[in-house]
């Protein structure tokens, strides 16, 4: 049975209340399924590419100089929900070719790092890789938020070796330290609570508590250079 055929039927199981002979929409349905299972697919292969790659740096470095600067990795595909939203805000067509024409952060990566320079350090090794295509790039270290939101963030389009063909796809990749995923989470969630009333006073306070954070990281690091210094 054909990829589409498996949409087809089980569009049938699923919603049997589509007149059998309303054939055109039943196909339509499953183009749709299957054009969106296709760029999910690739949106999560680009993100193990990444992936990949940055155990490999995180593993070579344990070898050379005994330590990791990769703390933690997590990544996500934005979900149909997210996607769908995104396109409906922006006023573009809700298709899965206006999706990866328009969105660039369906996949995505966030690097948890131990200290600021190994930030440097991971970014650019996954910009001078020739392979990878920068499309983005901003710095949110040197020039913060004006919420406090301080990481780096950097989008590349990353090639995908699929059983016929190479294509590419891009994915969103936020590196930081602790430190600053630390305060991240924590507005997040603050933010995003039902009941957030947000005032202009807790927005500052919460941006003191970014600087805070943010000389505490500086602080760290220094140590950090003078201890590496002794070896
Ligand atoms: P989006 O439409 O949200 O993707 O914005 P953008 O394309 O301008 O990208 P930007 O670099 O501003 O931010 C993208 C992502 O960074 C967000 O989805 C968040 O994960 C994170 N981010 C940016 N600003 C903040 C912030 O003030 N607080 C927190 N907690 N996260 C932030
Ligand atoms: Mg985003």
């Amino acid at each position: 049975m054909s990829e589409k055929d498996f949409y087809r039927e089980t569009f049938e199981s699923l919603v049997p209340s589509v007149p059998a002979q309303n054939e055109s929409f039943k196909e339509q349905i499953a183009e749709v399924l299957y054009d969106f299972l296709q760029l999910q697919h690739l949106y999560d292969s680009a993100i193990e590419v990444v992936k990949t790659y940055l155990t490999i740096i995180d593993n070579e470095f344990s070898v050379k100089f005994q330590r990791n600067p990769i703390h933690n990795i997590e990544s996500r595909l934005k979900s149909p929900q997210s996607i769908i939203g995104k396109l409906q805000k922006k006023g573009l067509p809700i298709t899965t070719e206006s999706a990866r024409m328009n969105l660039l952060d369906m996949a995505g990566i966030r690097v948890t790092c131990y200290y600021i320079s190994d930030i440097y350090r991971i970014v650019d090794m996954l910009t001078s890789r020739d392979d990878f295509t920068i499309i983005k790039q901003k710095d949110y270290i040197k020039n913060p938020k004006p919420s406090g939101y301080r990481s780096y963030h950097i989008i590349v389009s990353v090639p995908v070796y699929l059983s016929t063909h190479k294509t590419y796809a891009p994915v969103e990749i936020q590196v930081r330290t602790i430190a600053m995923d630390f305060w991240a989470s924590l507005e997040h969630q603050l933010k995003y609570k039902p009941s957030a009333a947000i005032t202009a006073e807790i927005s500052e306070e919460l941006r003191q508590c970014a600087e805070r954070i943010a000389e505490t990281d500086i602080q760290m690091q220094n140590i950090f250079n003078k201890i590496s210094d002794l070896d």
